[in-house]
């Protein structure tokens, strides 16, 4: 085979970093995998607007009809970076009936509905990857399934959601207002269409849903993951913590005792010598412990085209290694434990 055809679910700001990593990168690309990569297609609303995204389109078949990527038998791995979650669930479980490989960087949908997506892919014998989902460009995924395979992983904690970070560092270090701070961080691109799941702590809990899954080899749903988001938080929070020495983060919070786990995110006061302390404006972090690794932290860029686009990639590659393979993976963890979480009282 020269080249694997990839088809992509929209072209977006994730999706252009895509179809521009693959053009940037192709000689790494077919050098690692011994065949080239192409984008085939690519899904859009409008297939007719003209698109300036950096890299060469010539080639790539625009479409607004799904089925025209998840029917031709000449792509092996569907992309999906269109967002949404009914129209995104469907695409994904017709590519899985149509035994192609997924990879996805949709953090709702995977929060949502992981379990079901990972039985599909499992019947159909196809690969489903999301390292994009959390914290963008942080390889955090494999991370804590490959890097922590051998260890126990007692704890961990995470700065997920780059939009409350950036509100909160510009809140406490330059004395921006909450509205200012949260004004420029939609126009820096990374806050939600809707930002109230970035402050209501939404984004984040769906994040740590997925962490904690991984984390644990157990099932946590969105509807477990207690949250509290930022709303509530004032400036004068933020500089009495500061007096004190400590720093105010909406924190990721998934911890497991042998017998249960637990997951929340709330804003917490966090020691300034704590490495999470230093994780300023959009920038993301996880900071794991394990048994025999002890600390280890994971900080990056959370978002962004081509931060995110690399991850996105990463699996793209790891599906093109399987098929070479002959062998299907996917970040698939066989829940060890049944899930039981802990109450407020435990
Ligand atoms: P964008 O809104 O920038 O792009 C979405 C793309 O999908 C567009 O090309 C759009 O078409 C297409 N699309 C959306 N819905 C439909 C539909 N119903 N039919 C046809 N085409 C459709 O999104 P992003 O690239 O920012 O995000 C994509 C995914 O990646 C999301 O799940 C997001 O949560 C996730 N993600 C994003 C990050 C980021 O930094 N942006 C970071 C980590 C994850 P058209 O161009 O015609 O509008
Ligand atoms: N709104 C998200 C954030 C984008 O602020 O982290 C990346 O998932």
């Amino acid at each position: 085979q020269d080249s694997v055809a990839v088809g992509l679910l929209g072209v977006g700001v994730v999706g252009s970093g895509v179809v521009n990593l693959i053009e940037k990168h192709q000689e790494k690309l077919s050098h690692q995998l011994g065949c080239g990569v192409r984008v085939k297609s690519a899904l859009v609303r409008n297939p007719d607007k003209v698109r300036d995204i950096g890299a060469d389109m010539n080639g790539i078949t625009l479409t607004a009809d799904a089925d025209a990527i998840l029917d031709d038998p000449e792509i092996d791995v569907v992309v999906e970076v269109m967002g949404g979650i009914e129209e995104a669930r469907e695409s994904i479980l017709k590519a899985f009936a149509s035994k192609k490989h997924v990879v996805t960087a949709n953090k709702d949908l995977v929060a949502l509905h992981g379990g079901e997506l990972h039985e599909a892919a499992e019947e159909n014998n196809c690969d489903l990857y999301y390292e994009a989902s959390v914290a963008g460009g942080i390889p955090i995924l494999r991370g804590i399934t490959d890097g922590f395979a051998s260890d126990h992983i007692e704890q961990l904690l995470g700065i997920v959601n780059g939009t409350t970070n950036y509100i909160m560092t510009k809140m406490s270090q330059e004395g921006l207002s909450y509205d200012d701070a949260l004004k420029q961080a939609q126009d820096r691109g990374f806050a939600e269409a809707d930002p109230a799941s970035d402050v209501e702590g939404l984004d984040a809990a769906r994040k740590m849903a997925i962490l904690g899954r991984l984390a644990f080899s157990t099932y946590v749903n969105l509807e477990d993951v207690e949250m509290t988001g930022i709303e509530e938080v004032e400036a004068a929070d933020l500089q009495y913590g500061d007096s004190l020495g400590f720093t105010m983060k909406l924190i990721g919070f998934a911890d497991f005792d042998g017998e249960r786990v637990e997951v929340n995110v709330q804003p917490a006061l966090i020691s300034k010598e704590h490495p999470l302390a230093d994780v300023k404006n959009e920038y993301n972090a996880v900071y794991v412990y394990g048994e025999a690794v002890g600390e280890a932290m994971f900080y990056g860029a959370g978002a962004g085209s081509m931060p995110t686009a690399a991850a996105v990639m990463s699996d793209v590659v790891a599906v093109i290694k399987n098929m070479h393979r002959g062998v299907t993976g996917g970040q698939f963890v066989e829940p060890r434990f049944e899930k039981r979480l802990k109450t407020a009282e435990q």
